[in-house]
């Protein structure tokens, strides 16, 4: 596992990190001696995993509980962080979730809360945090997308389109940021054997073989040392993500759509 820059007694944020790839973050972080502010809802949860860490790494991992979803968390939890003294120099924006389903039938409020997290959250924490490394003239945001951002998704069209966003975003801000010291990528996993699936509670979600959240973390950790922008996991989902670079948009389209139909 690589990292471009020393993080032990740095201080790392990780939003969603109380289960899955999270918490996979988490631990590689600890393991590199970063201190930790974690984020996701399960309080209890959070508290018991910085415990752990805190005595297995010998490190300072601190919880902030916050539904990132609702408006004006990221700022409060941010805000939280600098006041305790743990203003990032990596954050990585990692909590979200996927429903499944005809679009006009999934309930509104749901899929309005998934382009709130996966997106909104993704925005605020960004725009907070970014100064202060701009500043330091180090730091790295590591956003997780998804290889469902390559193409849109049918029954799965917010979370694609949400994903798409986290990519472009990115990947913007990756150039904005190329002489500035400050490190952006997109990580886009292909199916991860976490949490996630118990969530959107639908199996047609679940493409090809699932990775363990602790290989997708290393992937992500050493793109991140050779400074890409973006990386796929996994050699089968690199090649379903370029399919969209050598096929009539529709014809991916229509593949998209065989591989996610309710079955
Ligand atoms: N697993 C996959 O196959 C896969 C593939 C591609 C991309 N991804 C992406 O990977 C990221 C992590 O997902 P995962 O696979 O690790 O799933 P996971 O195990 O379900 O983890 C999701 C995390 O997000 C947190 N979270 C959910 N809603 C939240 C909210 N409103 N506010 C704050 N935190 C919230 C959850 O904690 P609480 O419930 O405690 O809040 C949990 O820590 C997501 O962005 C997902 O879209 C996953």
């Amino acid at each position: 596992m690589a990292i471009p820059f020393e993080v032990k007694a740095q201080h790392v944020m990780i939003t969603g990190a109380s289960s899955g790839i999270g918490l996979a973050f988490a631990h590689a972080f600890a393991q590199l001696g970063a201190n930790l502010v974690l984020v996701a809802r399960s309080e209890q949860v959070l508290l018991n995993i910085c415990k752990e860490l805190n005595e297995r790494y010998a490190i300072n991992a601190v919880a902030i509980a916050a539904d990132l979803s609702q408006i004006g968390a990221s700022e409060r939890v941010y805000t939280q962080a600098c006041d305790l003294g743990l203003t990032p120099m990596v954050l990585v924006n990692n909590a979200g979730f996927a429903t499944y389903g005809r679009f006009e039938q999934l309930p509104l409020d749901r899929q309005y809360d998934e382009v709130m997290l996966n997106c909104m959250a993704v925005v605020e924490m960004t725009h907070h945090a970014l100064p202060a490394m701009i500043k330091n003239q180090q730091g790295a945001i590591i956003n997780v997308a998804s290889t469902a951002a390559f193409q849109p998704d049918p029954y799965m069209a917010i979370y694609g389109a949400t994903k798409a966003f986290v990519l472009s975003f990115s990947e913007a801000l990756w150039a904005e940021n190329l002489d500035k010291g400050v490190r952006v990528l997109a990580l886009c996993p292909g199916s991860t054997d976490t949490a996630f699936f118990e969530v959107v509670n639908a199996k047609e979600a679940s493409v090809g073989k699932r990775m363990s959240a602790e290989a997708v973390v290393n992937i992500a950790l050493n793109a991140l040392d050779r400074n890409q922008s973006y990386v796929i996991t996994g050699c089968l989902n690199w090649l379903l993500g370029q399919l969209y670079r050598f096929l009539p948009r529709a014809m991916t389209l229509k593949i998209a759509k065989k591989i996610l139909s309710p079955q």
